[in-house]
């Protein structure tokens, strides 16, 4: 399928890797420019050039932490400086925080919040001037399906999820009259880093029964458990996604959270 936005400018964070990387390929596919940004410089070198050897690839990358408060001005000049405008905007950057209430610490609600959600703000309020110049815009969120179905071993991060998708909503709404569609994925269970790095060690120190298992192993136990389709998605699977969002094949799907749990977003 043409995505009808040959040509145009996009911005990924948190697209060294996994779901983030998987999303600039989809659009580097559909000759978009895409600009990465994440914190790890030596990762993100890595991915550009990764990313530099599909045909025609227009790329340039950005080493930020979202978080930090001149993070949203700083990579959407660096569009605007490098590409000359930006039509597309893909909030990935992130990580999962494993526990609940009682377990998580004021530090991790604070800096989950940064990271999450209020980078996200930042960053719609940064780009959404340069979409409304050209009347056309595309705003990509990732959240959880925790969002409208919350596990309380991830209490954090599935709060902030349903905020997200509230900000999704909310925003759709006040930019849909400049030709700006804003939607958000509701991702379930997806191999990528982010469970190794930050949920598994907390698994297994719940499920001792899983002591034996490698930790891909136990990710296709904890997959097969919570969701239908019995896997976890790939990366690739959600970028096809946020690239159909993020097209001009998208031009009547706003405000919206896309459930891509394989099944596991039970309520109708
Ligand atoms: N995988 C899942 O099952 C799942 C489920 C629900 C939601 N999600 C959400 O989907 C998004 C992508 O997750 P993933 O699974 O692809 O994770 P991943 O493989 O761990 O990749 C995360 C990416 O975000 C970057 N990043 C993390 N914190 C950042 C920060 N503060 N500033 C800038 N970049 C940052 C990382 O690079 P650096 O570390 O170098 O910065 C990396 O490029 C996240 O927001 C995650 O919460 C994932």
């Amino acid at each position: 399928m043409d995505l009808e936005i040959s040509g145009r400018v996009a911005v990924v964070t948190g697209a060294s890797a996994g779901i983030g990387l998987a999303v600039a390929q989809e659009f580097l596919a559909n000759n978009v420019a895409v600009v990465i940004a994440a914190r790890d410089v030596s990762r993100l070198r890595a991915a550009e050039t990764a990313l530099l050897e599909q045909r025609g690839a227009k790329v340039a990358s950005i080493a930020v932490d979202v978080s930090a408060p001149d993070a949203a001005e700083l990579i959407v000049d660096k569009a605007i400086a490098t590409f000359g405008s930006l039509d597309i905007l893909v909030n990935n950057a992130g990580r999962a925080h494993a526990g609940g209430l009682m377990s998580s610490t004021e530090e991790d609600w604070t800096e989950m919040t940064a990271v999450k959600l209020t980078s996200m703000r930042r960053l719609c309020k940064a780009a959404i001037p340069h979409m409304q110049k050209n009347r056309w815009g595309r705003i990509v969120n990732m959240s959880s399906i925790g969002g409208i179905y919350p596990n309380p071993k991830l209490f954090v991060s599935h709060v902030l999820s349903a905020a997200i998708n509230n900000l999704t909503k909310s925003l759709a709404l006040e930019v849909a009259k400049d030709g700006i569609l804003v939607n958000a994925i509701g991702i379930g269970a997806v191999a990528t880093d982010n469970w190794a790095n930050n949920m598994i060690p907390t698994v297994r120190r719940s499920r001792p029964e899983l002591a034996g298992l490698s930790d891909d192993e136990v990710l296709s136990h904890i997959s097969a458990e919570l969701t239908p389709v019995g896997r976890a998605g790939s990366a690739r699977e959600i970028a096809a996604i946020a690239a159909f969002l993020g097209s001009g094949r998208n031009g009547f799907v706003t405000g919206d959270t896309i459930e891509a749990s394989g099944g596991a977003d039970r309520f109708m």
